[in-house]
């Protein structure tokens, strides 16, 4: 039977009812097909193709016309599940009207179902604009690779009291601009705890735990395929989906689509029952215990006059 492709009304039902939603970063039609097949929830074709796929050291030379071609596959592969385009470096953060535009070309030219913009409160502008010409945005805070220079670095973030507190009001202020779902990336899972509790969208995480409403990791990450950088919240299902098609039970051939269908099938399950991520393995740390009972102080102080623009 065809899959029936969710929309964003499911993915808020999906959190009323503490279903884990299942998602993954691909760039290609045929890893795309595999993912439907294994019943991926959402697909982000990210700007983290200029580093899996064309060899940059970082997302800022990616362009529009990459994405569009990019996303035009996925959609190809995955015509019954949610594609959402990443807006590369340079295609929203000048104004609105640059914002619409592109966000429109994603929509147009490659059929998406949403669209997903790094920042908080700097680009609230920007997402309620996005917004108001009638498209779904995703927000990402925390680690935000575009900008990453500015933190000196791929670096965690969130794990003082002080920046955790800033990524608390950037979440407010996407949602309160039209977010339908919010991606928390490389932040201490007790910090994206709060901000689920706090939000009524999604918040899924890349590297921000398991407290939270789902989980965004790579393909090429999790099939073991980037051997330049794999960051600590990586799990490799590889070996698990290795295992799975050679079962004697099963008659299917040891072939790279049939590992690949397993792998994305084994993290989907992972992800549903809440095996992965490992707190321990896969996530960061605050700094010290007190930074995280500091934070505690400050919402409870703060509360009743929060502050979001
Ligand atoms: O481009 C991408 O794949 C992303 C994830 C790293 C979150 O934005």
């Amino acid at each position: 039977m065809e899959k029936k492709k969710k929309s964003i009304l499911d993915f808020r039902k999906m959190k009323e009812a503490g279903e884990k939603i299942a998602w993954l970063v691909t760039y290609d039609s045929h890893s795309a097909a595999r993912a439907e097949e294994a019943g991926m929830d959402m697909l982000l074709v990210g700007d983290s193709v200029g580093m899996s796929i064309y060899g940059y050291d970082g997302t800022v030379p990616v362009v529009m016309d990459q994405m569009i071609y990019h996303s035009q596959a996925v959609r190809r592969g995955a015509p019954n599940t949610f594609v959402i385009g990443d807006m590369p470096f340079g295609s929203y953060q000048t104004d609105e009207k640059d914002a619409v535009l592109n966000a429109m070309r994603f929509y147009k030219e490659a059929g998406v179902d949403a669209i997903k913009l790094e920042g908080g409160r700097r680009v609230v502008r920007q997402i309620r604009a996005i917004v108001d010409a009638g498209m779904n945005v995703v927000g990402h805070i925390g680690l935000t690779p575009q900008s990453s220079g500015q933190f000196g670095g791929f670096k965690a973030q969130g794990r003082t009291a002080e920046s955790a507190l800033e990524i608390i009001m950037d979440a407010e202020a996407v949602e309160e601009a039209g977010a339908f779902a919010l991606l928390v990336e490389a932040v201490p899972p007790e910090v994206t705890g709060i901000i689920a509790k706090r939000l009524k969208i999604p918040v899924l995480s890349i590297g921000a735990g398991p407290c939270c409403d789902g989980q965004l990791l790579l393909d090429i990450d999790l099939l073991g395929r980037g051997t330049v950088f794999a960051p600590k919240f990586v799990k490799v299902f590889v070996p698990q989906a290795v295992a799975l098609v050679n079962n004697p039970c099963n008659s299917e051939p040891l072939t790279l689509a049939n590992i690949t269908r397993a792998a994305f099938n084994q993290y989907v399950w992972e992800v549903k029952r809440g095996i992965f991520p490992d707190p321990e393995k896969h996530c960061y740390k605050m700094e010290s215990p007190e930074e995280l009972k500091k934070l505690k102080e400050m919402l409870d102080r703060l509360e009743g006059d929060f502050i979001i623009t």
